[in-house]
């Protein structure tokens, strides 16, 4: 079989760093496994274009291995007979499968799956930080002292205890809950959710937290809010201006969801309004974003405010170890004819196989 990986370019760090599995240069650690059976592994990151390696050589592609961090975007289009004749498997080395348009893939009865829980503790503990350095205001102080100056009160004027704060978490499935969890310790005054998926029983009793029905409550309700759930028909853009006004005025909110949940311009002029007092976290609506992207400068109207980094919350060394495991072993059941786990499915034999992607009549 042929298999195709879009990976991103790792250069020196690569090289120097073999553990940066999800690189092109190390390939998952999958390369000589797969050979040594005799199957092909093609591996690059040229996405872009009709001429793109991505798309000339998915025509013969059996399995599609993509990530969410230099996402494949296979549209319908890319996933016609013409374009992926051989086309079985597609695998998210990651978690994140909306750069794969999973309706067409069950038209075709293309299996999608996904290494389930890989990075989860990489990106709630990343959230976490991101809540904390916008609260308290640390960026621009650690600015402020690389720069040589010392003004205490410059940096303090926007600065807050976490402490006695309302957190929410929109989407409380294995990061969300583990958001809320991590909170606990910090005294907040509330913890909620909004999630059309209650938090199962078997953690619910946990700690004390409290699901909001309504989306514009809840959203009235906090002053810090996590973006958690996945992007699909109904999550796309769905922090936008009019959702935005019923934050509380100078609300804190991450996004280590995905970009497109966000409206990029809506959030720019949130931020700069001071309707937003801070907004962090690592996906964008293209990836990578371009360099004019309005979230790598805009900021709150006293110069702070902006968390963004590139997507690399749910790429630490840690989680490239367990996704590359995770995708071998996808690839590896796929391979045999043994069924693939089932908590790793998205899509299969041309339905839904999880509640994540939207509320859907064929869900199983
Ligand atoms: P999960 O499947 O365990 O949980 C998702 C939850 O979102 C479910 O409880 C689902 O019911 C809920 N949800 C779906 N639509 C919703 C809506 N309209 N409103 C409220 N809740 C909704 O997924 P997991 O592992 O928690 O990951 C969530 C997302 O985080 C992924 O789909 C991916 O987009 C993103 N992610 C980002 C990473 C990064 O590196 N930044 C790494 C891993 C995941």
């Amino acid at each position: 079989m042929k298999v195709l990986a879009i990976l991103y370019v790792g250069g020196k760090a690569a090289e120097e760093e073999s553990r940066l599995l999800g690189t092109v240069e190390n390939s998952l650690g999958i390369k000589d496994w797969l050979e040594s059976q005799g199957h092909t592994l093609v591996v690059t990151d040229d996405k872009e274009g009709a001429s793109s390696v991505f798309q000339k050589e998915l025509k013969d592609t059996d399995i599609l291995i993509s990530t969410p961090f230099h996402p494949a975007y296979l549209t319908a289009d890319l996933l016609s007979k013409e374009k992926s004749p051989n086309l079985k498997l597609c695998v998210t080395a990651g978690v994140g499968s909306d750069h794969v348009d999973l309706n067409e893939c069950n038209k075709r009865k293309i299996t999608v799956a996904e290494v389930s829980g890989s990075n989860v503790v990489s990106v709630a503990e990343h959230v976490i930080m991101t809540i904390l350095l916008l609260v308290r205001n640390f960026i621009p102080a650690h600015e402020q002292t690389v720069r040589g100056n010392w003004n205490v009160a410059e940096v303090a004027r926007n600065a807050f205890d976490l402490e006695g704060k309302v957190c929410g978490v929109i989407g409380a499935g294995r990061i969300g809950y583990r958001v809320l969890q991590r909170l606990v310790p910090f005294n907040c005054k509330e913890l909620l959710y909004y999630d059309y998926t209650p938090i199962p029983d078997q953690y619910a009793n946990e700690f004390k937290h409290r699901r909001v029905d309504d989306f514009n409550e809840f959203l009235s309700q906090c002053d810090v809010i996590s973006v958690n759930c996945p992007l699909h028909e109904k999550t796309r853009n769905l922090i936008n201006k009019d959702t935005l006004k019923h934050f509380k005025k100078g609300a804190w909110l991450v996004n280590t969801a995905r970009g497109a949940i966000c409206n990029a311009e809506d959030v720019r002029d949130a931020l700069e309004s001071g309707q937003l007092a801070g907004y962090g976290g690592d996906v964008w609506n293209v990836q990578p974003a371009p360099k004019d992207h309005p979230w790598r400068t805009m900021t709150n109207p006293l110069g702070g405010g902006n968390g963004m980094v590139p997507h690399m919350s749910g790429t630490t060394l840690d989680a490239q170890k367990r996704y590359a495991d995770g995708t071998k072993l996808i690839i590896e059941q796929f391979l045999a004819g043994k069924p693939i786990d089932k908590q790793n499915l998205i899509v299969a034999d041309g339905q839904y196989a999880t509640l994540a992607y939207g509320q859907r009549k064929d869900n199983k």
